[in-house]
């Protein structure tokens, strides 16, 4: 691949001034749970986002990608109109987002690199944002907060997106170190780094290659699904979240919610509780009992909350079945997209043989595997 500082050149005439990058993540644990309040365990990859950046002494932001043709020009006094964009809407989002909180925004070419699979559920949007809103924050000399701009470019995913995702992912690809998983509270977004010591093992990532195209509208319908839960929820108790909803109170009110509305609301209270032992066997070094939370959540997403699909149940339960496999489950939004396993180093070459095996047998296609290296979540490569 040709370096990004060498594409910079030739596609905006000039040499690039810095180049900063902001990573994909894995969630560890705590699925569909950051919207209602919940607290996740994701950590950033390696696979990431980096962006070159220059000013361009005009009011505008170009944007290009090294991949890709498509070109970008926006009016940064004007940041409005371009919602709905085919391409470049993510850099519109988070410009307009941070023009609006404040921000001192100068015009400046870009251009994206991007190592993260899309539609691989590791969050390629999110580090395309987190990458873009560093760099602005950044070229147009303001503090930098890391959680506030990982806030400002959730809200420019569901303003200019059309997803109306949590704040989960952003807040890894900003935040994120290296060999640590973060436990982030989606409420209060009070968070600490838990070490990830995995011993003999690796985490290995399976990418299903599904095409996911519904992930939006489906994601959507289980956002209004656990409101409305919660709804009927505060028809009996007094209750901040659903992620703080006991299971004796869930079951206290049963009787009043149909019946998937109850499994989805007991999806996001028991993968609660799983995220709480995780985090305690972790800290105690027990990878098999980690291992049986992440089976424990697979089915539960399966079952409960149905945003696994042939697809990711199929990765899961072979991988289930491999050798030196301690856990796997899906990770992400789902209906497509990877599963994250805890596999034992020694067998990780076999786990992968035996698992595409089995899914190509199953589903007709190949996955991809990676294994995962935990990073930190923005890195400046420092000026050119
Ligand atoms: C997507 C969203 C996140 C989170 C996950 C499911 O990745 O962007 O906010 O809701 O799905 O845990």
């Amino acid at each position: 691949m040709e370096d990004i500082r060498a594409v910079f050149e030739k596609k905006f005439g000039a040499p690039a001034e810095a180049v900063f990058s902001a990573a994909g993540r894995v969630n560890l644990i705590g699925e569909h749970v950051d919207y209602c309040g919940g607290k996740v365990l994701p950590a950033a990859l390696t696979l990431k986002c980096r962006v070159a950046v220059r000013k361009n002494g005009l009011n505008r932001l170009r944007a290009a990608a090294t991949d890709i043709p498509d070109f970008a020009d926006l009016d940064l006094s004007d940041l409005s109109r371009y919602r709905g964009l085919k391409w470049g809407s993510y850099s519109a989002g988070v410009a307009d987002e941070m023009q609006k909180a404040g921000y001192h925004l100068v015009g400046c070419d870009i251009l994206y690199e991007c190592t993260v699979p899309f539609g691989s559920g590791l969050s390629s949007s999110a580090a395309i944002e987190v990458a873009t809103a560093y760099a602005l924050a950044r070229l147009g000399e303001n503090p930098i907060d890391k959680p506030r701009l990982a806030v400002l470019c959730q809200r420019a995913e569901n303003r200019y997106c059309g997803v109306n995702c949590g704040i989960m992912d952003q807040f890894a690809s900003a935040n994120g170190r290296a060999g640590h998983a973060i436990l982030l509270d989606c409420e209060t977004l009070a968070f600490e780094y838990i070490p990830l010591d995995l011993q003999d093992c690796a985490l290995v990532i399976a990418n299903c290659n599904k095409p996911h195209s519904l992930v939006a509208s489906k994601y959507n319908e289980r956002r209004e699904e656990v409101e409305e839960a919660l709804r009927i929820v505060r028809g009996r108790f007094e209750v901040s979240n659903l992620a703080s909803v006991t299971p004796e109170q869930l079951e206290a009110c049963r009787a009043d919610m149909p019946e998937v509305i109850a499994r989805r609301a007991r999806h996001v209270v028991n993968e609660c509780a799983r995220v709480r032992e995780s985090v305690r066997v972790l800290r105690a070094g027990d990878l098999p009992a980690f291992g049986k939370l992440l089976d424990a959540s697979h089915r539960s997403l399966r079952d409960d909350y149905e945003v696994t699909g042939p697809e990711l149940d199929a990765l899961a339960e072979a991988a289930w079945a491999a050798p030196g496999c301690l856990g796997s489950r899906m990770t992400g939004a789902g209906f497509g997209g990877c599963t994250v396993s805890l596999v034992r180093r020694a067998d990780v070459e076999r786990f992968i043989a035996e698992v595409g095996e089995r899914y190509r047998d199953r589903i007709g296609y190949g996955a991809a595997f990676y294994v995962a290296q935990i990073a930190d979540g923005i890195i400046d490569e420092g000026n050119v």
